[in-house]
């Protein structure tokens, strides 16, 4: 009989539809990657890629590291799955604590999911339905911004404010509105963390609550630093003001901390960062590292409680999915949260905050770099784009930079770097030295 053939190149790039990526550009020439440990990749053809951006920003523990490895294997021969309806195992329970000893304030309760994107329509489910439970049915309507990415799901697609992610699904949901976006480069450019100019723009919700009216209003969601349109972090005093809006009209604010969570801004979320505590986080990415697929919404505890009224037998939320805290990602998680903590790893962050963003800034002055933002472990450098297409520069930047042994993200003409927290200060120096490199080449 023979044995059916293993390798690490596939025979065949046509099956697989690859998302959010030029599928032809890609196949014609794949950037394959077969490996990964610490800070690096392996690549298909056995070279070491630098990670400038933690896969897509979780991978903050770094790569295949041991106790993550090792929970992950242990439990899959333990428990390969659990229902989580009407059944639950411990470490779903253990790693909802940890989460919840980590989040600000009385954000007590964690629902799971598989995703950010899962997690998004969770928490905008999670606001109507609160208001339904607690008798403020008119409080439909959802507030998202510009610039702002929540996801593919519908509800994350309509709050999210990226024309590109919009504009071929239809209507969306009804009953969505958008603050601006935050950045503005003529006051604002090459800022280390928060910018001082843009914290008004937090009053525009005034704006549409005087529009809409607030018994209309069920929530605003935000990213404290929007990542995947180019890193804009919150203008100082912003988040403090939408916090002091919403509480004035009754509103629910939304932090999505997808990437901000677990280190990114030197603080186990950016709530703790900006002293703000909002109504619920929503969480994905770091919280296993990337290791296994994982999300969730931490949710305030008078939230939790307004559920909490019925008869006990019934079913208070009609929501979750096949693989909430599936035993694998809950696994994950736990080892990932030691990790973190044995290591220090957001504190760690917050300590190379200025050395990364001096390095940073190093690139100003290098042709076509016309704005450079960092805040925590985050950069964002916008490059002047191509006369004949908008986003083309980058994308050559990306390539060269992978030939090169670095990766890094690119949305639009930005490139965004966010390492594993674990980056030293030499391969700091290396992500920065590489890419005024390929700058230079590129322009
Ligand atoms: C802020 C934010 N929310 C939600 C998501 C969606 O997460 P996922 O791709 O896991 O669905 C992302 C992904 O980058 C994100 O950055």
């Amino acid at each position: 009989m023979s044995m059916p053939q293993t390798t690490a190149v596939p025979n065949d790039l046509a099956a697989y539809w690859v998302p959010f990526t030029p599928n032809r550009a890609f196949k014609a020439a794949p950037r394959l990657i077969v490996g990964a440990k610490d800070m690096h990749y392996i690549t298909a053809d056995g070279r070491r890629v630098l990670d400038g951006s933690a896969g897509m920003w979780c991978c903050n523990a770094g790569h295949g590291r041991d106790p993550i490895v090792k929970a992950i294997q242990d439990e899959a021969a333990r428990l390969d799955y659990a229902p989580p309806f009407q059944f639950a195992h411990p470490k779903a329970f253990e790693l909802a604590s940890r989460i919840a000893a980590l989040a600000p304030g009385d954000l007590d309760q964690v629902f799971f999911c598989n995703s950010g994107s899962e997690a998004v329509d969770t928490a905008l489910k999670i606001a109507l339905a609160y208001h339904n439970v607690s008798g403020r049915g008119s409080r439909t309507r959802l507030i998202g911004r510009e610039r702002g990415y929540h996801g593919v799901g519908f509800g994350g697609t309509a709050v999210g404010g990226i024309v590109a992610n919009r504009k071929q699904f239809g209507t969306l949901l009804a009953g969505v509105d958008h603050l601006p976006h935050t950045y503005n480069r003529e006051q604002q450019a090459f800022t280390k963390g928060e910018p001082e100019w843009g914290g008004h723009l937090a009053d525009e919700l005034e704006r549409l609550v005087a529009l809409h009216d607030a018994s209309t209003i069920a929530a605003v969601i935000v990213e404290p630093t929007a990542g995947s349109t180019g890193v804009l972090p919150a203008p100082k005093g912003y988040l403090q003001k939408l916090r002091a809006i919403c509480d004035r009209h009754g509103i629910l604010l939304i932090f999505d901390e997808v990437i901000t969570g677990f280190g990114r801004l030197g603080a186990a979320f950016a709530a703790e960062r900006y002293g703000v505590v909002p109504d619920m986080i929503t969480f994905a990415k770091g919280v296993t590292s990337g290791a296994v697929p994982m999300g969730g919404v931490i949710v305030r505890a008078p939230i939790y409680e307004a559920f909490m009224q019925g008869p006990p037998h019934v079913i208070e939320l009609f929501h979750g999915y096949t693989y909430s805290a599936h035993p694998l990602a809950c696994a994950a998680g736990i080892a990932t949260l030691d990790v973190y903590r044995d290591e220090d790893l957001f504190a760690r962050a917050k300590r190379l905050e200025p050395v990364w963003a001096d390095a940073a800034m190093g690139l100003k002055g290098l042709p076509g770099v016309l704005d450079i933002r960092t805040v925590g472990l985050v950069a964002g450098i916008d490059l002047a784009s191509l006369p004949d297409g908008f986003g083309r520069r980058a994308y050559a930047a990306m390539e060269r930079a992978f030939a090169d042994g670095m990766m890094f993200r690119i949305t639009g003409d930005t490139v965004a770097l966010s390492p594993p927290l674990i980056v030293s200060e030499a391969q700091i120096g290396e992500i920065f030295g590489t890419l005024a490199t390929v700058i230079k080449a590129v322009m």
